[in-house]
């Protein structure tokens, strides 16, 4: 069944743990992005662990093949549940993740999943920063077989992608998918977006929602209606 992973897309320590709180029992996953990393670091990674949840270390990497080895090797060691590299960095850098990965459960920790993020969901063909006159879509779905290739567990998408992408690269390869918004809520900088039921529907396995969810007035209602919402267009 498809799990949603709350963004938890704060400056500090001292607020993501406020909204983790609240969050508590009622979601699976979180997400710690950059913003978060860069001021708190691993440890943050291993309160949100004790308090139960799995966590999604959203970093993004790219860098030569070796910098990315290590950078995931550091991550999984941290204790993260999936971790993340972009797909434009290429082959020899997606091997050089695995590798990480490898190394680091080695060492004794748990094996994270392990994806690609193929184009952002902020971006449309327009904010490409090269002449692109072809669909987006295609280049996403060419990115997501490449991951496939390398031997990644999935892809980092957008739900309008999603079905095209189970496809071509099978069931098992995962589709996690930012730009979720339940109706009514505020689109914000996301362009490719969609509703949890469809973005279900389409063959996401995980939806990212951030701000629907950490701007609630109640977050954890909201949070339970996108969890119903999901169980529910099963
Ligand atoms: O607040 P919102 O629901 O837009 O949050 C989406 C989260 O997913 C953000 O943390 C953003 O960095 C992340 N993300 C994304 N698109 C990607 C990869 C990650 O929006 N392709």
């Amino acid at each position: 069944m498809a799990e949603l992973v709350v963004a938890l897309d704060y400056p500090d320590a001292e607020s993501a743990l406020g909204m983790a709180e609240k969050l508590s029992g009622s979601v699976p996953w979180v997400k710690v992005g950059l913003e978060l990393f860069v001021a708190e670091g691993p440890e943050l990674v291993r309160q949100l662990k004790g308090m139960g949840f799995k966590v999604f270390v959203d970093l993004k990497f790219m860098d030569i093949p070796n910098t990315v080895r290590g950078a995931v090797r550091s991550a999984v060691k941290s204790g993260a549940d999936m971790v993340n590299i972009h797909m434009l960095g290429g082959r020899r850098m997606a091997q050089a993740a695995l590798a990480g990965r490898d190394e680091a459960t080695e060492a004794g920790a748990q094996k994270p999943l392990l994806l690609g993020v193929t184009v952002l969901t902020s971006m449309e063909s327009d904010d490409l920063p090269f002449d692109f006159h072809g669909d987006i879509g295609d280049l996403v779905l060419d990115l997501a077989s490449k991951g496939k290739q390398y031997g990644l567990d999935g892809v980092v998408c957008s739900a309008m992608e999603a079905e095209a992408i189970k496809n071509a690269c099978g069931e098992e390869y995962q589709c996690l998918t930012p730009g979720i918004r339940p109706v009514g809520s505020e689109v914000g900088d996301q362009r490719r977006v969609m509703t949890p039921a469809r973005a279900v529907a389409a063959g996401s396995d995980f939806l990212v929602v951030g701000r629907p969810i950490t701007g609630s007035s109640d977050p954890q209602a909201t949070a339970d209606a996108i969890v119903r919402e999901i169980r529910d267009s099963l």
